[in-house]
């Protein structure tokens, strides 16, 4: 598929997300507090700047995996089934955890990752997503924290990508295309 012409709109300014994620860290230290060890899991790949900062606010004992699922392609439409890529590397058994997901879009890839840790019998498996889509939503998940509620629109950067690129974009923008379709 030949790559399509775009701009990107910001929407969510750097400065923005560090304010939201101090916020968020606060709520997540009060939540886990006298934990002797909190797992955070990130979803690769478009989780890894979010759990970079969130952990780096997080003042509790922390280990850091990461579980990676299929994901789009270069296409911008989810493809519903969920395979697991990479596992994690630990055992969640008895431990407290809790998930990173870039955006919670149809919902699939988060119901999946939870319904799997679950299995694993953790102690506590609580979930934050630095973005959520609800008019997208295809399943009756949701995040316990959210950084931001927003429109259906295909959002790029802050390690969020469209066909691998602008992940390194420091702040979170929508994609709009300015060739005919
Ligand atoms: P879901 O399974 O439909 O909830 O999709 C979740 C995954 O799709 C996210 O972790 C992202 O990797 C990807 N995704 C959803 N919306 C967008 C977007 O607007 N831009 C880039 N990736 C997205």
């Amino acid at each position: 598929m030949p790559q399509r012409a775009y701009v990107i709109d910001k929407l969510i300014s750097a400065k923005s997300i560090a304010a939201r994620i101090e916020t968020l860290s606060h709520e997540i230290e009060a939540e886990f507090a006298g934990t002797s060890k909190l797992v955070v899991v990130g979803l690769l790949r478009g989780s890894f700047i979010f759990i970079a900062d969130l952990v780096r606010e997080l003042d509790l004992p922390v280990e850091v995996d990461f579980v990676e699922t299929s994901s789009y392609g270069n296409a911008m439409e989810s493809s519903r089934e969920v395979r697991i890529l990479k596992d994690l590397r630990g055992d969640i058994e008895g431990r407290d955890v809790l998930v990173v997901e870039d955006i919670v879009d149809t919902g699939h890839t988060l119901a999946h990752v939870l319904h799997l840790l679950n299995s694993r019998r953790p102690a506590r498996l609580r979930t934050i997503a630095l973005l959520d889509k609800p008019s997208r939503r295809e399943t009756d998940i949701s995040a316990d924290w959210i950084g931001f509620e927003i429109p259906d629109e295909f959002v790029v950067g802050y390690g969020i990508d469209y066909a691998q690129r602008n992940r390194n974009l420091p702040y979170i923008g929508t994609v709009r295309f300015i060739d005919p379709a």
